[in-house]
This record gives structure tokens, C-alpha cells and sequence, in this order.
């Protein structure tokens, strides 16, 4: 969610007669966009921040002004706080005001400024409607079509950071996938932190669930793949299901995060739905589509979690045997049930659980590429590789793959037999 929200910043500035420039020592503004998730993402800004004030001051001396920004998350949940950590930031904005960005530019332009502009409402109106239209950034490109959460994890931060649910209307999304087909996508991905909890109106005012709108995306002009983000296990209706079956474009690999294997955390988790009722949509979209591979987020050292629960997290594992998954040691963020839960676990017992967990998810990785070897899958190419001739792009099943191909071959689709396989990336002939 943050490269989209970046992409769409960018857009906006460059509207404004801004242009990227490839190093940030030549950067008249500077912008941050941040993650609050867990504390390592959140603490990253203030290092990043310290080495962005360098440079400001490196630029001061040769007469040049350099304007500092942050967004995103860290904003919404520290507020003023990041101007008392960072006095020399000259404005700060919520993921829901980013609208603002174009105003207290031209007033800092005018030096109409007070130092260090803030602003962490969470406006009624969508931040989309304030957004400039957008163009494909290369061929596969993320489409935002629902933004917050109300389903309040234990752990989590984004209800607190990104506000309430809200889907933006079908014919808006789809009015933006054109355009992104127009101007080079292939693919598209639908972002939201709840995804498949959207529910979006039509033109007739009717809300419509992510099923009829990944129907209705299927129906565009030269989209060739399709892929939906986050989805929430408890929300995975028998329609959307069905969606892996009748959609070809959809592509099969889909990302619903556990969490944990234990239905006792799960609990405490709050998360509506137990490992038995995940193991069962789990089966009904392998009954759908018997080609479809599963990627999960795990969480290890939730409060009161016990050896036996992370076990159970194990076992799940050994199910499910994803072929690709983000896990995390639990992060006590502020403000958040969990992190005021008696039962703490210590830090010495996370990162044992968590190296016993990643080896096990890296097993199932590596045998899963490997099974590769042999197989020729359709790749999006999607930039240039580290050697003169290769390109690097993705597989239907977001496999990294590094081929030897003609550089025209950029941001289109290629056929390629996979010849080598490691656990984070493959590589093949062109057929
Ligand atoms: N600590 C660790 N991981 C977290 N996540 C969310 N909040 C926390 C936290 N406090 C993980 C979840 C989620 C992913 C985006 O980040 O696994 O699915
Ligand atoms: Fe956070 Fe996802 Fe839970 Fe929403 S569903 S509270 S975004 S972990």
C-alpha cells in the first residue's frame, strides 16, 4: 500500500513541475513515506531521518534550500512527536491527508509558513478524490480499491493509523485500471489491508462485493493477470472462491495470512476465524482451482503463546505447505490491546521460534521451485538484470526469474522453461 501511495504522491508532485532526481543529494524535497507496523519499521525513519539532515545541511552550505517531508503511518500515531524528534522536518502528513502535500508546498515556496506543518485528521471525504489521474509506472502496477480496516487484530495498528474501512466505487477503480492498461499495465494488483471485505458502490448506488468487481476487471481490454491483496480469511465468500475457478487472468497464487496455527492465540488475536474454518476455504479454493498456491504472515511470540500453540503454528505450516510467507516476531506496538497483555514473551524465546519457523517456510519454498525446474511458465519482465542481456520478471506465482532475452522483451510476457531453482529465484531459457 505504501509504493501506491508513493506512486500517487509522486504523481501529484509531478503535476506540480517536480521531477525524480536519482540521488537525494540533489533532491530539492525530500519525502519519507512510512510504516508503523512494527517498531524495527517505524524506528527506520529516525535513522533515515538523521542521514536526510546531513544532506540538508551539506545543501544548506552551498545555498541550496532542501524541504523534508514524512507521511504515512509514523505520522498518524506519533503526530507532533515527530517534530520533536526531528525539528528540522518541515511538514508531516497522515496517510489520509496526503491532499495537503500541494498546499503547504506553495506556501513554504512563499515562506508562508510556520515551521513544521502537521495534519493527522482523518478526513470523512476519500483521499482518492484529491488525487491526480495516474499513469502505468511499467507493466505491472498496484490499483488501492479499499483502504483501512475495521477488523482490530489484538496487535495491529493500521484501524488505529489508516482509519475505517472504506471501498472507493467500482466505477472509479475501474476507470483508474483503464487508464493503467492504457499506458503499458499487464497486471494489476487490487490493494487493500482487507481486500476481499470490499464493498464498493456500482453506478446505481448498489454495493458491489470484490468478486463482481474482479469480474468486472476481467472484462477490460488487454489486462493480462489479476491479483487481489490482503484478504482476510473470514471474508473469503464462496463467490470469490469461486473467482479462482471461471477467471483465467486471476492469476494462482493468493496471500491469506494466518497469523497462527493455535486457535487459542487466534483467539487473543482476535482474528474471526479458527485454524479449522482456515484449513476448510483453504481446501474449497484447491477444490476451485487445483493449480492455486497459498503464501501466509505469521506472527511467533504473541503474549501467553506457548511452546505447544507454536507447535500448532508448525503444523499448520506442514498443511498448508506455502510456497511463500512474510513471519515476524510480535511487536508491543502503543495503543493496541496486545500490547498491554500479562504474559509477554520474551525476546530470546521470539527469535528462537521465529528461525525455527522461517527454516521450515524456506523448505517448503525451496521444494516448491524446485518442483519448478522443468515447467515452462508465462513471465512478466519486468526490469533488466545485474548481467548485459538479462531480464528479470515474475511468475504467475510471484517467483523471481532471471532469463537471457532480448531487452525488447521489457514489460511484456514471455515463455520460459525453468533451468535452475533457489529458494528466492529461478532462471530459464526463453522458449
Ligand atoms: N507485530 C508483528 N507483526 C505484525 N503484523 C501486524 N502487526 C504486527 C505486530 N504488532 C504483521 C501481520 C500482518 C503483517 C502485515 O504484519 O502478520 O499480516
Ligand atoms: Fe491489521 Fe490486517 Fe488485522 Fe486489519 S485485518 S487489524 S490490517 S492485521
Amino acid at each position: 500500500m505504501n509504493v501506491y501511495d508513493s506512486s500517487r504522491i509522486a504523481d501529484m508532485l509531478r503535476n506540480q513541475g517536480y521531477e525524480e532526481t536519482a540521488k537525494q543529494q540533489d533532491a530539492e524535497l525530500v519525502i519519507f513515506n512510512t510504516c508503523h507496523i512494527r517498531e524495527k519499521a517505524a524506528e527506520k525513519l529516525f535513522s533515515d531521518l538523521g542521514r536526510a539532515l546531513l544532506i540538508k545541511q551539506e545543501r544548506a552550505a552551498e545555498g541550496k534550500q532542501t524541504v523534508i517531508g514524512v507521511v504515512g503511518c509514523v505520522v498518524q500515531a506519533e503526530d507532533e512527536q515527530i517534530l520533536k524528534r526531528a525539528p528540522f522536518v518541515d511538514f508531516a502528513v497522515g496517510p489520509l491527508m496526503y491532499h495537503t502535500i500541494k498546499d503547504i508546498l506553495q506556501r513554504i515556496k512563499e515562506n508562508k509558513t510556520h515551521e513544521g506543518e502537521v495534519y493527522t485528521d482523518f478526513p470523512a471525504e476519500s483521499k482518492f478524490d484529491y488525487l491526480p489521474e495516474n499513469k502505468a509506472q511499467g507493466a505491472c502496477s498496484y490499483l488501492a480499491v479499499q483502504e483501512g480496516c475495521n477488523n482490530f487484530c489484538t496487535y495491529c495498528v493500521v484501524p488505529y493509523t489508516r482509519g475505517v474501512e472504506y471501498s472507493r466505487p467500482v466505477e472509479e477503480v475501474l476507470a483508474e485500471a483503464k487508464r493503467l492498461i492504457s499506458t503499458g499495465s499487464l497486471e494489476i494488483n487490487l490493494l487493500g489491508q482487507n481486500v476481499n471485505s470490499y464493498h464498493g458502490e456500482d453506478k446505481n448506488g448498489k454495493e458491489r462485493d470484490l468478486a463482481y468487481l474482479l469480474h468486472k476487471m476481467a472484462e477490460l481490454d488487454g489486462l493480462q493477470r489479476l491479483r487481489y491483496t490482503t484478504s482476510y480469511p473470514a471474508d473469503m465468500t464462496d463467490e470469490l472462491i469461486d473467482c479462482h475457478r471461471d477467471i483465467k487472468i486471476l492469476m494462482p497464487f493468493l496471500h491469506l495470512p494466518l497469523q497462527s496455527g493455535s486457535d487459542k492465540i487466534l483467539k487473543a488475536m482476535n482474528r474471526r476465524h479458527n485454524v479449522e474454518d482456515y484449513l476448510r476455504i483453504i481446501e474449497k479454493l484447491y477444490k476451485a482451482n487445483s493449480e492455486l498456491r497459498m503464501s501466509s504472515d505469521f506472527i511467533v511470540g504473541f503474549p501467553g503463546e506457548t511452546d505447544e500453540d507454536f507447535a500448532k503454528t508448525l503444523d499448520a505450516v506442514n498443511k498448508v505447505k506455502y510456497i511463500q510467507a512474510f513471519s515476524f516476531k510480535y511487536s508491543r506496538r502503543p495503543g493496541t490491546p496486545a500490547a498491554v497483555m500479562e504474559n509477554q514473551i520474551e525476546e530470546k524465546v521470539k527469535k528462537e521460534r521465529l528461525e525455527i519457523l522461517q527454516n521450515l517456510l524456506f523448505d517448503y519454498q525451496d521444494k516448491f521451485n524446485k518442483s519448478c525446474i522443468g515447467r515452462v511458465l508465462p513471465v512478466l519482465l519486468e526490469e533488466k538484470g545485474r548481467h548485459k542481456g538479462q531480464l528479470i520478471g515474475r511468475t504467475p506465482y510471484m517467483q523471481n526469474l532471471h532469463v537471457e532475452t532480448n531487452s525488447a522483451n521489457l514489460n511484456k510476457i514471455i515463455n520460459v522453461e525453468v533451468v535452475e531453482a533457489t529458494t528466492n529465484s529461478l532462471s530459464g531459457k526463453e522458449l
